[in-house]
Parts: structure tokens; sequence; C-alpha cells
């Protein structure tokens, strides 16, 4: 039997560190998305396979004893191995087409459909039980995760998270055009989340004011994306999105590079330009990664068929960054083979 689980990489369009220090974060859940395939094996050992390599370990071995790349599928696959004395060992296979180390949640997507593939050798479990497990091995390689991504990815669609109240679907969902710049500058969202911590000890005062600033903004983007009648909405989260990145500079997550991708972006080249953008942040970690661009709504409609945004946030960006668009996507999806 083959169980074969696909999850959603992520975009977070407000929020990101803050969250982890308890204010809401706003996600969505991306077209790009990482499929685990999980098979029992007659060997006891956990075998997976991925484009970063392939490691196989004694079922006796712990997840510590993985290099870190490995450790949050041979947690989950020694977990649900253990309590099942009928079983031998798992062979996992990941194919990915989530770029790595840029903020687009390939981690967290890994975790959710690894723990869907391999619990799904086992028994169906609910989308709750697969959000707990897949934060719990995510926690072997990143154990301050505020587990906003893990969720998006299990949920899909776009959400407000709460560290502590959990998750809200935004039912209505406007037709954001966003396009997604790959600053090409590889980040650990480990060190970025400690950088901030730092940060936070050394600015009490400041960094629970920015936490405020970071509540408000989110509170203004939620009431915009609630009401359907507002017709400005595009332009508002936009300048939402410049205040955003505002506060994540002084968190000091941007760098030069993002910064001037964000300047490029937001600053019309051309005055007589016909084309803009209504604002542009990080999205993720930051310190290098991915920032996204919101297509000003007028233009973003009469291109929207075409590959004319992209051409031209390509145009403004050079040809050293990798763009692409994003589309919503529904979250974990699974099914077994035999
Ligand atoms: C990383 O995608 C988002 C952060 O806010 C960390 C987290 O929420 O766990 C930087």
């Amino acid at each position: 039997m083959k169980s074969i689980a696909s999850a959603p990489g992520k975009i977070i369009l407000f929020g990101e560190h803050f969250v982890v220090h308890g204010t809401k974060a706003i996600l969505a859940a991306i077209d790009k998305r990482v499929t685990v395939t999980s098979t029992f094996t007659e060997n006891k050992t956990v075998k997976v396979n991925s484009q970063l390599g392939t490691l196989e370990m004694p079922v006796s071995f712990s997840c510590e004893e993985a290099n870190s790349e490995f450790r949050p599928f041979v947690y989950l696959a020694n977990k649900m191995i253990n309590s099942n004395q009928n079983v031998n060992g798992v062979e996992i296979t990941i194919d990915s087409d989530i770029p790595i180390g840029v903020g687009l949640g390939s981690s967290s997507a890994c975790c959710v459909a690894a723990a869907a593939s391999i619990s799904g050798l086992f028994k169906e479990l609910s989308s709750e039980e697969i959000l707990k497990i897949s934060i719990e091995a995510e926690k072997t390689i990143f154990p301050d995760t505020s587990g906003a991504d893990c969720t998006v990815c299990t949920y899909g669609g776009m959400i407000v998270y709460d560290k502590i109240k959990g998750i809200e679907k935004i039912g209505n969902i406007f037709d954001l055009n966003l396009i997604i710049a790959n600053s090409m500058i590889p980040h650990i969202t480990k060190n970025s989340v400690e950088k901030v911590r730092k940060f936070k000890e050394n600015n009490e005062e400041r960094f629970s004011k920015l936490c405020a600033y970071e509540t408000r903004i989110i509170a203004d983007v939620i009431r915009v994306m609630e009401d359907e009648d507002e017709e400005d909405y595009n332009i508002i989260i936009g300048e939402k999105m410049v205040s955003n990145q505002m506060l994540l500079k002084e968190i000091q997550v941007s760098n030069d590079t993002l910064d001037g991708m964000i300047r490029s972006l937001t600053l019309a080249p051309d005055p007589d330009e016909d084309w803009y953008i209504d604002g542009a942040k990080i999205t993720g970690a930051g310190d290098g990664g991915c920032v996204i661009a919101l297509v000003g709504l007028d233009i973003a409609m009469e291109y929207k068929e075409t590959e004319e945004n992209l051409r031209r946030v390509r145009a403004v960006l050079g040809k050293d960054k990798e763009c692409f668009s994003a589309k919503i996507d529904t979250g974990v999806r699974s099914k077994t083979e035999q």
C-alpha cells in the first residue's frame, strides 16, 4: 500500500515574527506544493528520499541522531511505527516544487504532508490531528515555531492565525493579485526568530509598541477584507503592507537587498508608468527569502490572464531575481493506493 499526501507552501501577508510573540498573523496557502509518498518496508528502518539526499536509519534510533533536514520525517515515522507493533519500517519519498529556505513554508509543508502521508498508512487522521503532529515534528528543528505555517499548510485558503486561539478562516477573500519575488538569499528561520527575540529582550518597551502597531494593522486589514462594499481595499491593503514592512525593518529582519527590491517595486521608475504596485513587503522570516508585491487593482484585472504582471516585475527587479504569481490553494490532501 502507498499513502500519498500533498500540502501547499504559504505566504504571510501580515504579522510574521510578531505572531511568535502573541499578535495575530494573516497567511495564505499558495499553489506550490510538496508531495510525500509513504510505503511500509520489511527492514526495521526509516528511509527518507528527498532532493536533499537519502537517509536510512534503524527505527530504534531517535530523530535527534538524524541531520536536521531529515529529523521531522524520522520523528513522524518513529512515532507511528512505535505505536504499531506489526510494522517493521517505512520509506518516505518527498517531491517538492516549493523553493527551500526562502520563506515560502517548504519545511512546514513537508511536515504536514509527511504527517498525513505516514499516518495514512495506519489510519486516517483528522486535520486537527495532522496539524498537532506536524507542529511536533517541526519543533524538532525549530522549537519556537508559532505554528502559523503548519496551520495554513493544513487548512489552506487565507487564514487569520493566533498562537493561543488558533485559526479563523477569512470568508470573503478578495482577489488579491500578488507577485512573489525571491531575493535568492537563503535564510534560516530559526536564526531570524532568535535575532528578533534578542531585539525584544534589549528593547522591551519599543517591541511591545511594535506589537500594538502590528495588531492595529491586522485589525484594519481584517475589517477591509470583511467589508464587501470597500472599493479601495487593494489600496488600503497595499498601504498596510508598507506599514508592516516598516515594522519588520525596525526589528532588523530586512536587509539592503530586500529594501532595494521593495523600493524598486513600490516607486514607479517612470512617472508616466501606467503600471503600479500598491504595496510590497517581506513574506516569512526575512533576512533574505522572498518579498510579496500587490499589483494595482485595475491593472491586475486588465492583465489578469496574461504574463504581463510578471514581465513588469521582472523588468523592475532584474533577471537575477526569480518571480512568480501566487494563487490561493487548498490545504493538505491525501489518498491511499494499493
Ligand atoms: C516564518 O514563516 C514565520 C515566523 O513568524 C516564524 C513563526 O511564525 O513560527 C518568522
